[in-house]
């Protein structure tokens, strides 16, 4: 049997004390082995936009969590990147090693395309460019596709060019100069995104340290950047001279331990997801730490996937990932402005747009 129903967001029950998406759908289709459920946070700037996550849950109020928070996050991330396209997330609730397969890609495909268009899906954890080609044959609204397929390929490329660009609006707030030439940069976790930022770094005259839990990941780097120095962890990366430290690998770097010892004076990575919980952009301000928003930051995958609504252009896509670095000025400007920490205005200055340019659209415009 499949079957897909909508549940109000009274239904879906808060969770983080947030219960305020559009729309909830659970899918299922039982011979495929299919569960997921794909959550729009809202759709005020345009049809909502997030990855597919892959994930073994728990349980299926996990997962609901999960999406519900993501799918808020998306919105909040394309409000600030300048995006025509609202927050949605989908959690396909089993282990991708063992249940993905082609039939449970195309029936979550009918439900993507079902949805007519309120939401695009793109690669999350454990989804992959290849998977989006196949979800793709039963659906329009598929971005994150191979380069063959007319997709972006791997996002990870803008997203750490927009990680560098919003560590060069640090420079210049903090220093005085939007660059990293002569500062010492802490990299934990090289893998996609953060390799591909110490390449920028290195080319930008930094010293750079990094650490990484696979020896593999750090051997890459050392082949293509002798000079690199790597340390065992983050312990050894956030007590070094360090003067800024880019989290990089998994959410929640920035609990109270690190904060309190780290040494840098800016935070500016690719993770999602840094601050471990709320109260630490306070407890970083209050250090005398710039932090970066994560979610502004590293919005350049999500900028380089949305091009392929229109036929991807790498140059385009790069132009609009550039102007992260204004975005981040702007959000230390008006967080200064406000006396208040960078995570909390740029909060302030997505719901802003959200709300100001989302209300146009009630502008009749005549048939
Ligand atoms: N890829 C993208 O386009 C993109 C976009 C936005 C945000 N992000 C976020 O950026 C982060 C990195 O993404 P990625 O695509 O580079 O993933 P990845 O899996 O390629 O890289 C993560 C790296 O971190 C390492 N790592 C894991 N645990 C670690 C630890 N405790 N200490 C040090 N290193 C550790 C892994 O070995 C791996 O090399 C994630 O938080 C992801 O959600 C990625």
């Amino acid at each position: 049997m499949t079957d897909v129903f909508g549940l109000s967001h009274k239904d879906a029950g808060p969770v983080n004390g947030q219960a305020k998406h559009e729309q909830v759908v659970f899918c299922t289709d039982e011979r495929s082995g299919l569960h997921a459920i794909i959550a729009i946070y809202n759709t005020a700037l345009g049809p909502s936009l997030g990855g597919t996550r892959f994930y073994p849950y728990e349980s299926e109020q996990a997962a609901l969590a999960d999406v519900l928070n993501l799918s808020r996050a998306m919105a909040y991330k394309n409000a600030l990147a300048g995006l025509d396209l609202g927050g949605g997330k989908a959690v396909i609730i089993g282990d991708p090693a063992t249940d993905k397969s082609e039939a449970l890609l195309r029936a979550y495909g009918r439900f993507v395309q079902s949805l007519g268009g309120r939401y695009f899906t793109a690669c999350d954890v454990g989804t992959y460019s290849e998977d989006m080609d196949i979800v793709a044959r039963e659906s329009s609204y598929v971005t994150g596709r191979t380069l063959a397929n007319g997709g972006a390929g791997d996002s990870s490329v803008l997203t750490a060019y927009g990680v560098f660009q919003g560590m060069r609006a640090a420079a210049e707030h903090v220093y005085g100069a939007p660059t990293l030439r002569g500062r010492r940069v802490g990299v934990e976790g090289v893998g996609k995104v953060g390799h591909r930022l110490v390449d920028r770094l290195v080319e930008d005259g930094a010293e750079v340290v990094i650490c990484d839990v696979s020896e593999q990941a750090v051997e890459r780097v050392r082949q293509l950047h002798p000079g690199v120095e790597v340390v065992a962890g983050r312990r050894e990366l956030t007590d070094a001279d360090i003067d800024v430290y880019a989290p990089c690998a998994l959410g929640g770097a920035l609990d109270d331990d690190t904060v309190a010892r780290l040494r840098a004076t800016i935070v500016c990575g690719g993770a999602n997801n840094q601050l471990a919980h709320p109260g630490v952009e306070k407890q970083l301000a209050d250090r005398g730490i710039l932090y970066a928003p994560d979610y502004v930051v590293n919005s350049g995958g999500v900028i380089q996937v949305a091009d392929e609504i229109q036929g991807f252009n790498m140059d385009r896509a790069k132009a609009k990932a550039t102007q992260i670095y204004d975005t981040t000025l702007k959000i230390f400007a008006s967080a200064a402005k406000d006396g208040v920490p960078p995570a909390v205005a740029a909060d302030r200055l997505a719901e802003r747009r959200m709300s100001e340019v989302g209300r146009i659209r009630g502008i009749w415009l005549g048939h």
